[in-house]
Formats: C-alpha cells, structure tokens, sequence
C-alpha cells in the first residue's frame, strides 16, 4: 500500500492546516530550543522570521529583543496563526507578519540585523536564487539562521522525502555552498549532541 502524501507541511490550508500548526508548535520545540541555544541575539536586533507557521519562535524573539521581530509566511493560515499568537505585539506596532513568497519579498534591501528559518527551507523554490534574495534583506555584518530536523543523516529521511510534498532535503555542506554562493561568510553548521538535528548560521 502506498502512504498517504502529507500535504500541509509545504503550505498549511484549510482548518486541517491549523491543526497541523498546533502539532508543529509541539513537535518542533526540540529544533527551536537547540536552535535558540545556537545563537546569541543582541537586545536590539530587528529580526525576521520566514516561514514562521504558528508565530512561536517570534513570541521567543519579541522576549529577547526590544526592536521588531516580524514573521513572513506565504500560506494564509500560517499568517492567521502567527498574527493570533503575537496580537499584542502586532497592536502595539512590534511586530507585523507579512504574506509573501520567500522567494520575492516585499521588504527593503539591508533591513534586519537576523533572519531565521526554522523547518522551512525544505520548501523554498530555487533555493540558490532564494538565499540571495535573503542576503539582500539582511543588513551588513548581519546574520541568517536555518535549523532544520536532520543533517541529512536521519534514518527517517527517506521515508519523509517520499512522504511529505514538496520536500527536498539539504545537508550541511550543500547549504554552506548554497550560503556562500549567495555572497554569506562566516558560514558555521552545527549538529545537536546525540541527534541530527542541524542549525546553520551566516554572516553577510
Ligand atoms: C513545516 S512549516 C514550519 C513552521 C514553523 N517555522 C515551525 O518551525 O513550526 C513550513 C512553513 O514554511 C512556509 N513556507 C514554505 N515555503 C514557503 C515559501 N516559499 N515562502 C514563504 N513561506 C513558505 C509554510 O507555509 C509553512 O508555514
């Protein structure tokens, strides 16, 4: 019998779409915490999260810094969920969650100190051409942090790549490369103690 397509991942829709982002909120805590662990955020960077799904990780950020933390997201449930978990701060002008396509942002050159994906780079359309126009938001000296559930050694990945839509996997070294061609230094990878689970950060 061949398995279902997982087909919320990519793109959450419908009221199963938010389901999937309460079970995304939960099952991605680990990915968050090592990832937050990996990275030290100044008290006043200006932060983007792309593909921010339900809005956890910018209520993290907002807790950090006390400039703005905004979410990017192309799906529209995505964007509801983000804006339902940060109303406060979206009210109070911290922070705005933008509905676009990663790969065509409507957001000024050089505008935020880091920008973060978590568990999203899977998805993005041409991802060379896609990390440039990342780079291009990012001000000078400023960072971009990818975390993603496996370094591409999980024993799982072959079942996920067959299984989950739109999916494609990047190890370590591919994204470093990607990194670099994008015009990124300072590239550093790091896999957690005893798990596959990889964040990668650079510098412009
Ligand atoms: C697996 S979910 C991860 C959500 C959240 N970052 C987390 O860690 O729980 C992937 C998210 O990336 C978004 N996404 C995928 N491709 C995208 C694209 N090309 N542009 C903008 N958002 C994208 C999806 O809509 C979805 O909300």
């Amino acid at each position: 019998m061949v398995a279902e397509k997982i087909t919320q991942c990519m793109k959450p829709h419908g009221e199963e779409g938010f389901e999937t982002i309460e079970s995304m909120n939960i099952n991605h805590r680990d990915i968050s915490e090592f990832a937050f662990d990996c990275i030290d955020v100044e008290s006043d960077d200006k932060i983007l999260d792309i593909g921010c799904g339900g809005g956890v990780n910018i209520e993290k950020f907002l807790k950090i810094t006390s400039n703005a933390v905004d979410g990017l997201d192309y799906s529209e449930v995505s964007v509801k969920a983000s804006f339902k978990q940060n109303r406060n701060a979206v009210n109070n002008g911290r922070c705005k969650i933008i509905q676009a396509d990663v790969s065509d942002m409507p957001i000024d050159d050089e505008s935020y100190d880091l920008v973060t994906a978590f568990e999203t780079v899977y998805f993005w359309p041409d991802i060379k051409e896609t990390f440039k126009e990342v780079f291009r938001i990012i001000k000078p000296g400023g960072r971009f942090m990818i975390a993603q559930a496996t370094d591409g050694n999980h024993p799982d990945d072959k079942k996920w790549l067959e299984r989950v839509e739109g999916m494609n996997l990047y190890t370590a070294p591919d994204l470093e490369d990607y990194l670099l061609g994008a015009g990124f230094e300072n590239v550093e990878s790091q896999v957690k103690k005893d798990d596959y689970i990889l964040v990668v950060i650079a510098q412009k």
